[in-house]
């Protein structure tokens, strides 16, 4: 069954007096456990879908349903149970001035979650392969990639079924990268996770997802499968453009 579906998307910013068309009419649908890549050009409309499944962009038309459920306005707490997101830039969504202790129980006090915080905190820095010792530290105290990690074992606290991702390594460098993309695979396998993650990198995308959605000027251009990825097998030649950008990084 499909965990996510979105039936013709659209979004539509209004911006100093004009419509900005961000997304328009984009359909797709994740299987439970998949993991489903978006790519494509800056402001193709990549993030615009992460935030409106989340109710952070206004939807103008179309359906997102998550477990066959219409998604509620506004989101409200069970839908933060199923769904969490992961930024671009870990350093913009950790609050500066809270420890890794308050970043990770927050969730949990937020949601009333029942048991031992502490035990969670430290259950939740093993799980992302970080040292105990950090959780009293702040965020400017870790490195990109280690921020990276909080920031994704906080999306993990409450358990979430989904995990989207918006560029989750984008902003580190490639070594780093390679093992918050390893970590994250990890996690989703472990966990049985679905994600839908930006990327305007096809290499990671091909790394990481079962499937990509190619989008250009907040359209939909063509859905490839590793299959046709490894065969070249694109059928528009925008898609053709960006496998091209990325080939010689992809196995
Ligand atoms: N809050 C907003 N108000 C007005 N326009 C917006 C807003 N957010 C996004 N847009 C516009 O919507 C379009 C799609 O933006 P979006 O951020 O989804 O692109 P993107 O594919 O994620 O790009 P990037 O790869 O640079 O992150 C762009 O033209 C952008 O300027
Ligand atoms: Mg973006």
């Amino acid at each position: 069954m499909a965990l996510i579906e979105i039936e013709n998307l659209s979004v539509t910013f209004r911006s100093k007096g004009h419509l900005v068309r961000a997304v328009q009419d984009v359909s797709l649908s994740v299987g439970d456990g998949e993991s489903y890549g978006l790519v494509g050009e800056s402001g193709s409309g990549k993030s615009t879908i992460l935030r409106a499944i989340c109710g952070l962009a206004p939807v103008t038309g179309g359906t997102i349903r998550i477990a066959g459920q219409p998604v509620p306005d506004p989101r409200g707490r069970d839908f933060s149970r199923q769904v969490q997101m992961v930024f671009q830039d870990p350093y913009a969504s950790l609050h500066p001035r809270h420890t890794l202790d308050r970043v990770l129980s927050e969730p949990l006090a937020i949601h009333g979650v029942k048991g031992d915080a502490d035990r969670a905190v430290m259950q939740a820095l093993d799980d992302v392969g970080l040292p105990r010792a950090f959780r009293f530290r702040y965020p400017h105290q870790l490195s990109g990639g280690q921020r990276q990690r909080v920031a994704i074992a906080r999306a993990l606290m409450l358990k979430p079924r989904i995990v989207l991702l918006d560029e989750p390594t984008s902003a580190l460098d490639a070594s780093v990268q390679a093992e918050v993309l390893n970590l994250l695979s990890r996690l989703r396998a472990e966990r049985g996770l679905t994600f839908l993650m930006v990327s305007h990198d096809l290499a990671v995308i091909d790394h990481m997802c079962d499937r990509v959605l190619v989008m250009q000027h907040g359209r939909a251009v063509e859905e490839l499968n590793h299959a046709d990825l490894a065969g070249a097998g694109m059928k528009t030649d925008y898609a053709r453009t960006l496998f091209e950008a990325s080939a010689d990084r992809m196995l």
